[in-house]
């Protein structure tokens, strides 16, 4: 039941550096630069959000159009609108994403609209994307639970999953934005999911708050699912939900992959070499234990 070969979605330049102040330009061209030649074959380069909403993000036009690009290489970034879409296309993204969530109040805090009328603003970028040949990818966050209201129903995840992929979505990755799943939550949710959905339309993207991303990953990977988002140096965090730690790190994810015998692509050491590269100008440690150790050896 297990994968042969995990797509991983690196989001530590986007989720990891749109919770930090004073990151420049050149650290995030660096990082994104590092990570692909580490391997990495899809990355998550920015957000092309309100500038006054996520000041951290506003200069991802500039980050996009400065990285090395491969047409091997994903370059995706966040679209919550017509305009953030026709951003990142100007700046060279090649795929794009959209989001959404499981519970009203988080979609308001986060987009400033319902779940419902989220959905109605994405199909113009869908149609701007569909003219272009652009993938869209969808998010749905807050699966395991709202900062704001608490318990979250598997309902309305599966509900909001299917429309994203009903209006084209090529996939839905599931966000933990709070870190509050466990392995068996982890299993509640994919079993109402894998009811209705194939588990090749699916993405897991746990954060780490309370230490149990890796354990739902284990949890997703045996139920099928064949693709993860982390982050590098277990970076991240998300602006509208308070106390959200980091995402699952990266090179904790690839050492477990290497210990499953599950291919993935990326060389670890290049990986957590570019872990280190951007906590030092964070002026901060990795929290990847697996970073930490293999440079204690
Ligand atoms: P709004 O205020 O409702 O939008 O924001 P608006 O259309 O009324 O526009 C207001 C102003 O924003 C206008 O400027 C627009 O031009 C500008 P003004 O006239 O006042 O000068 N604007 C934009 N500027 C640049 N790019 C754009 C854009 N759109 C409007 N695309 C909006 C709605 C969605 C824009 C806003 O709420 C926003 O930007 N929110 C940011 C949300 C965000 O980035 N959250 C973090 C990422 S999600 C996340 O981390 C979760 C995830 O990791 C999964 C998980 O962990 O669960 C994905
Ligand atoms: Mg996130």
């Amino acid at each position: 039941m297990q994968p042969k070969f995990v797509k991983v979605v690196e989001v530590g330049a986007r989720d990891g550096l749109q919770n930090e102040c004073s990151v420049s330009t050149q650290d995030k061209v660096s990082l994104i630069n590092a990570l692909a030649k580490a391997g990495v074959k899809h990355l998550e380069a920015g957000a092309f959000v309100s500038p006054k909403w996520v000041p951290q993000m506003a200069d991802s036009s500039d980050v996009l159009g400065q990285i090395d690009k491969s047409e091997l290489t994903t370059f995706s970034a966040l679209t919550p609108n017509l305009k953030g879409a026709e951003l990142a296309f100007n700046a060279g993204a090649n795929e794009f994403a959209i989001f959404t969530a499981a519970s009203e109040a988080f979609t308001q805090k986060n987009i400033n609209c319902s779940i419902d009328e989220s959905i109605t603003r994405f199909q113009p970028v869908m149609d701007f994307a569909k003219q272009h040949n652009i993938p869209v990818r969808g998010y749905v966050s807050c699966v395991m639970g709202c900062p704001y209201d608490g318990a979250v129903s598997l309902d309305t995840v599966v509900k909001v999953t299917k429309k994203l992929l009903a209006m084209g979505c090529y996939e839905v990755s599931l966000g933990d934005t709070i870190g509050v799943g466990t392995p068996q939550s982890t299993e509640q949710l994919l079993n109402a999911l894998l009811e209705q959905v194939s588990a090749d339309k699916l993405a897991v993207h746990f954060h780490d708050t309370y230490g149990q991303a890796l354990a739902n990953v284990y949890t997703a990977l045996n139920m099928g699912i064949k693709t993860v988002d982390s982050a590098v140096a277990g970076l991240g965090g998300c602006p509208y939900a308070a106390g959200a730690s980091g995402n699952l790190a990266t090179e904790d994810l690839i050492y477990m992959l290497n210990g499953l015998g599950i291919e993935h692509g990326i060389d670890l050491e290049m990986l957590a070499q570019a872990g280190w590269q951007i906590s030092e100008a964070l002026n901060k440690q990795p929290t990847s234990k697996v970073s930490l150790a293999l440079k204690a050896k």
